[in-house]
């Protein structure tokens, strides 16, 4: 599976980080496509935790460039002090190459994303605050500046130049903030600039070169399909595409190169943020949730909202981002509950909905029809084999897999790398 694409199949947060880290094993290039550090992916091996916001989550091997392409939002004094991190305990970014078209987070969007928050008030998205809308913003408005933009100093000035214009009044006449001048931002972004230019390259020869040679290249999404700006919960959403399209346009690499699309659900399901959310639970079963499944956001260590697996959802993201297979983690989590509910439609005012509805006042209001599942009380965290989990566990996973439409090749019983039940992988053959 030369290209493989993964995907967030829910609302971000599936355990996207242990996959990626798994698979990378088998992949040449490991790519993200979207997103900037508003992303949170936790790779766990062994005693070794690392919580990676930006860079691929491939990077532990040796064997794997990590890429983060044209499609991302780079905030540099992140991207540097994560390098730094991880430099520091041994693991090495020397082959790190970022996109020359990847826009960079200015401090102004960081500024821009709480000041806009704090404006909607009750009405907030709950973003994670690290600039990413305000960036993709004027990346759309034409105003953004962009990685290679670091390398020549007088275009760098005259673009933060032109942006400030409009910046500064914004700052100051809407929100009563600091405002920029251009020799502060200059002086820090160029300071950057000397230590990301050996990482900066053109990505999409990169990797259609490699792909040309026979390489496999593993394109890891951030976020997750209902957080996408097109096909999630506007306006509860990021402001990039997750879906498995956004792959495409992240990196300059065509669509009829990508062999699978695999997306990852969690065997309940979790929301950080404001937004829709039809299985949410506010009782002891969504307290469990919680406390067993240690809820609570990589990035900004909010407490995740709790829910029971929605298969409305998955289905969607099968639709939208062409699934070839599902990942289902964290099936440890549910150990222990006598009954698991698993939604299956909705219903709004009298009407059955067995796809997400097409106006978001019915999602809004959309009342979960579930089926109710027996559970199991063993602890499965152990189980390698998929005949070796107790079987209401195995009826539990066919039971989601006969509602996708698409089968479940990966199940995770455990955070650790090592803690995953494979049920058909093919593994490449070096
Ligand atoms: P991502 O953003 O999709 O990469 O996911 P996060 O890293 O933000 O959140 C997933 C959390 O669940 C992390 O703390 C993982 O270590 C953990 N995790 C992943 N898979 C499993 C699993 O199968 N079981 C358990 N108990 N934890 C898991
Ligand atoms: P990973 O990659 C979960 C959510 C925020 C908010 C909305 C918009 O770890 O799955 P933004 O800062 O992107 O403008 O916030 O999107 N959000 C995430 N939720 N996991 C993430 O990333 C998220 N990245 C953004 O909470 O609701
Ligand atoms: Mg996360």
């Amino acid at each position: 599976m030369a290209a493989t694409v993964l995907i967030g199949a829910q609302w971000g947060d599936e355990g996207k980080g242990k996959i990626t880290d798994l698979l990378s094993q088998d992949f040449d290039y490991v790519a993200r496509f979207q997103g900037g550090n508003n992303a949170g992916h936790t790779v766990i091996h062994g005693d070794r935790t690392l919580k990676l916001h930006l860079i691929p989550s491939g990077v532990m091997y040796e064997t794997v460039t990590p890429v983060i392409g044209n499609g991302c939002v780079i905030d540099p004094k992140v991207l540097l002090g994560e390098i730094d991190t991880l430099q520091s305990e041994g693991i090495s970014c020397e082959r790190l190459i970022i996109s020359t078209n990847a826009h960079l987070i200015m401090p102004y969007h960081r500024d821009l994303d709480g000041a806009s928050e704090r404006r909607l008030g009750a009405n907030e998205i709950g973003t994670t605050r690290r600039g990413i809308g305000p960036a993709y913003q004027d990346k759309a408005a034409r105003l953004g500046l962009r990685m290679q933009d670091l390398f020549d100093r007088s275009i760098f000035r005259e673009k933060v130049a032109a942006a400030l214009i409009e910046k500064n009044d914004i700052l100051q006449k809407v929100y009563g903030l600091p405002t920029y001048t251009v020799d502060a931002i200059a002086d820090e972004y160029l300071a950057y600039a000397e230590r990301l230019k050996p990482y900066v390259d053109e990505v999409s020869p990169l990797l259609n070169d490699a792909l040309d040679r026979g390489d496999w290249v593993f394109f890891e999404g951030a976020q997750g399909t209902q957080l996408d700006i097109d096909h999630g919960t506007y306006p509860f959403v990021t402001s990039s595409n997750p879906t498995s399209g956004g792959a495409c346009v992240g990196t300059g690499v065509g669509p009829a190169r990508i062999d699978r699309v695999l997306g990852i659900a969690k065997a309940y399901i979790t929301r950080v943020g404001a937004g829709p959310f039809p299985t949410e639970l506010f009782d002891d079963d969504g307290r469990q949730l919680i406390d067993v499944g240690h809820e609570y956001g990589t990035t900004t260590g909010r407490e995740r909202r709790p829910g029971w697996y929605d298969a409305v959802i998955v289905k969607s993201a099968v639709q939208v981002n062409g699934l070839t297979d599902l990942a289902i983690t964290k099936l440890d989590v549910l150990s222990g509950f006598d009954e698991i509910k698993v939604c299956v439609a909705y219903e709004h005012l009298g009407k059955r909905y067995t796809s997400v509805p097409g106006h978001q006042s019915a999602f809004h209001h959309a009342q979960p029809v579930y089926e109710t599942l027996p559970g199991w009380q063993t602890d499965i965290t152990g189980v390698r084999r998929f005949e070796d989990l107790p079987g209401a566990a195995r009826d539990y996973i066919n039971y989601l897999e006969e509602l996708s439409g698409v089968p479940v090749s990966i199940i995770a019983v455990g955070p650790d790398r090592a803690q995953t039940i494979f049920r058909d992988w093919e593994r490449r053959q070096r």
